[in-house]
């Protein structure tokens, strides 16, 4: 029997992270301080240590708390590249310093971590498309500074412990369950206002593009990364433009909206455009997407609007 921890498993991704662990018949444990996942998210018999990541006691205490560790897959994060614009030292104190004390998890139990990164928001702007993992980091909030901070320390720890831990770079994460906020939140933006009939914005003028991935992709990219050290973007290799989005989420949820939605410039930190290389994780970890975009954002917009 394998036990893993899955930190932020209340979250978006988390959550179905913690299902396809539960699926193989494996233990989850999550550790998650609710500030942003919910209860609701997960089945009413797994285990959960509520408490925040960059709360050093309180890690040492569920550290000492948990047994038969096999796994930390790290999830919690300040996930918002709005929000670390707004407040970068509360990004930098979860992200950072709650890695290590995550790592530190890790470390006491001799165990593998496999560290959610970004590849949206890691990324420059000048990065070449699609960008590989040897890119240059030169992030342009301080969300994704955070993030390539975090994995400095990911690599570090590994090193010292002698432990395979691995990054993946994801790619914008869409599915069930996700909110407005997180880096691909403009599909459940956009179901919801459609939806309520209420005024919606493409910010940079509906052209920015993005590699949207599915999140069970993501989930089985994770869980079949435990173990393998190496830095992995997990995404499509496919730009998706916001206005291509818009209308794949228009024309699933029947919107009875009229008129077009406003445009508007990019806000502060956001990129004009982000793809990325899937090679190595398909070499390495066997790993490739199964949701395609034109299949994968009609049915999350139904199952957001719960139809
Ligand atoms: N969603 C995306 O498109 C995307 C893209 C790239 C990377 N990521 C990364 O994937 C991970 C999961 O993202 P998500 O989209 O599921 O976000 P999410 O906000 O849904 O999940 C994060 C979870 O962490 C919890 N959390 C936040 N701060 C915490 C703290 N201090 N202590 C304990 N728990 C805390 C939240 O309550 C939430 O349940 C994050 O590390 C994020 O940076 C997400």
């Amino acid at each position: 029997m394998t036990t893993i921890l899955v930190t932020g498993g209340a979250g978006f991704i988390g959550s179905h992270v913690v299902d396809l662990i539960r699926s193989a018949g494996d233990t989850a444990v999550v550790i998650d301080d609710f500030s942003k996942g919910s209860r609701h998210n997960l089945a009413a018999d797994v285990k959960v240590i509520e408490a925040s990541i960059a709360d050093r006691q309180a890690m040492l205490a569920a550290s000492a708390e948990l047994r038969d560790l096999t796994a930390v897959i790290h999830c919690a994060a300040q996930a918002s590249v709005v929000a670390s614009t707004e407040d970068p030292a509360h990004d930098l104190h979860v992200n950072v310093a709650g890695t290590i004390n995550v790592l530190d998890i890790a470390s006491a139990h001799a165990c593998p971590l496999v560290f959610t990164s970004t590849g949206g928001a890691i990324y420059g702007e000048t990065a070449p498309r699609p960008t590989p993992e040897t890119a240059a980091t030169e992030p342009g909030a301080p969300y994704g500074a955070s993030k390539a901070a975090a994995e400095i320390y990911v690599r570090l720890w590994a090193r010292k412990d002698g432990l395979p831990h691995t990054i993946c770079r994801l790619g914008n994460v869409y599915g069930p369950r996700q909110r407005g906020d997180g880096e691909a939140g403009v599909v459940a933006i956009f179901a919801t206002r459609l939806r309520d009939n209420e005024p919606l914005t493409l910010y940079g003028f509906g052209e920015p593009t993005r590699d949207y991935v599915h999140v069970s992709d993501v989930a089985r990219a994770l869980v079949g990364a435990i173990g393998t050290s190496g830095t992995f973007n997990i995404a499509t290799r496919t730009e998706t433009s916001v206005r291509e989005v818009y209308e794949l989420v228009r024309t699933a949820v029947t919107a009875s909206t009229s008129g077009d939605p406003a445009l508007a410039p990019l806000r502060p930190g956001e990129l004009q455009a982000s793809c990325l290389e899937i090679a190595l994780a398909a070499d390495v970890l066997g790993w490739k997407p199964e949701v395609t975009v034109a299949t994968g954002i009609p049915s999350t917009a139904r199952a957001l609007l719960g139809d």
